[in-house]
């Protein structure tokens, strides 16, 4: 089965090819217009803003996807688009596009819910197959959830963030710094020149047994911290990028490894924009080499940040049982949870 995943819930125009066969999926084809450049000027993303390039560009990246996968419509057996969550007036471009396609091409489509797509996404890897139940720690610009999964496509929401998500926290950090949106991965290579220890800003925990998360509190400290310094040398911004870093992975490994522990789960899957912080992967590491039951699977650096491969992944799954939506009732919906 091929699948072509289609991806607008945010700014990155993303499609992916997938072709599964036997036990793997093979990825023919990851193409992504990305508007970061165009919403650096505003310091984040502007809705009407994407939505107008995601319709500038979807056609155009649909079709480089399928030359790069040397593939024609007939070869494409099934259209996954993300549904929700999301911004809506971007989320509406993707499925207006999924929708038109598969009315005239009359191809099947499958609605994929955009975090489902970050958990399945460490499918994209080529390595070992999870064992279920498994835990997903879902972190992103948009979300910070941990999510038990009982198999593919059968979601329980375990913990969620209060406030910030984790990556909305990096970028703004980031902004604060200096650096340029999104800053999460430049001001994760500032933070390797900086001492971790120089400041102890706060890790909201919310108690003891909380799976919870919060990310404002400690966005306040570090903007307080910045305004106490006539001058923030790059000494100084090393030093406070590395301390925020370890203030704002901590809680993702404590309550990880609480909820491990729960939940006896088989397997940890992380999946996520954040996913991509190589800090972050060697505490995880770290974490499941604490217990060998467990096998780790982390979404591979290619497949962290938004992409269209992990929406035709979570697409496979949707389509093996053949949880088809007809063209005319596919709608998007930008608060749909995934549990
Ligand atoms: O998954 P994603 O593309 O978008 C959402 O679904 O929200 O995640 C983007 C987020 C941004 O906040 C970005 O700064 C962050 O992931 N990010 C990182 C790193 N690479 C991307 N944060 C920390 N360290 C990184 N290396
Ligand atoms: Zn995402």
């Amino acid at each position: 089965m091929r699948i072509l995943g289609i991806e607008t819930s945010c700014d990155d125009t993303a499609i992916g090819i997938v072709r599964q066969t036997g036990s793997r999926f093979l990825v023919e084809a990851q193409v992504t217009a990305s508007q970061a450049l165009i919403h650096r000027k505003y310091g984040g993303v502007v809705p009407e803003v994407a939505a107008r390039e995601h319709a500038v560009t979807i056609l155009p990246t649909i079709q480089a996807a399928l030359r790069q996968a040397s593939v024609g419509w007939p070869q494409i057996d099934v259209i996954a688009v993300t549904g929700g969550p999301g911004l809506s007036t971007a989320l509406v471009v993707g499925v207006e596009a999924a929708r038109t396609l598969g009315y005239v091409l009359n191809k099947p489509i499958v609605r994929v819910n955009h975090i489902e797509g970050h958990v399945l996404s460490v499918y994209g890897s080529g390595g070992g197959k999870p064992k279920y139940p498994a835990v997903t720690l879902v972190v992103s610009g948009g979300h910070t959830e941990l999510i038990l999964v009982k198999r593919p496509g059968v979601y329980r929401l375990l913990g969620k963030t209060i406030d910030d998500a984790v990556g909305e926290a990096f970028d703004k950090t980031a902004k604060l710094l200096g650096l340029t949106y999104p800053g999460g991965k430049l001001l994760s290579d500032m933070a390797r020149r900086g001492n971790p220890n120089s400041f102890s800003f706060p890790r909201s925990l919310l108690g003891k047994n909380s799976v919870d998360f919060s990310y404002a509190g400690l966005k306040t400290a570090v903007l307080y911290e910045t305004m106490r310094h006539k001058k923030l040398t790059s000494r100084l911004k090393a030093d406070i990028a590395a301390s925020f870093q370890a203030a704002a992975l901590e809680p993702l490994i404590v309550k990880t490894r609480l909820v491990l522990q729960k939940t006896k789960a088989r397997s940890l899957l992380v999946g996520g924009g954040v996913a991509a912080n190589t800090v972050l992967r060697q505490q995880l590491e770290k974490l499941v080499h604490e217990s060998l039951k467990i096998s780790l699977h982390l979404a591979p650096l290619g497949l962290c940040t938004d992409n269209g491969v992990m929406i035709a992944i979570a697409g496979y799954f949707h389509a093996q049982k053949k949880d088809f939506t007809p063209w005319n009732r596919l709608t998007a919906d930008p608060n749909w949870e995934l549990a």
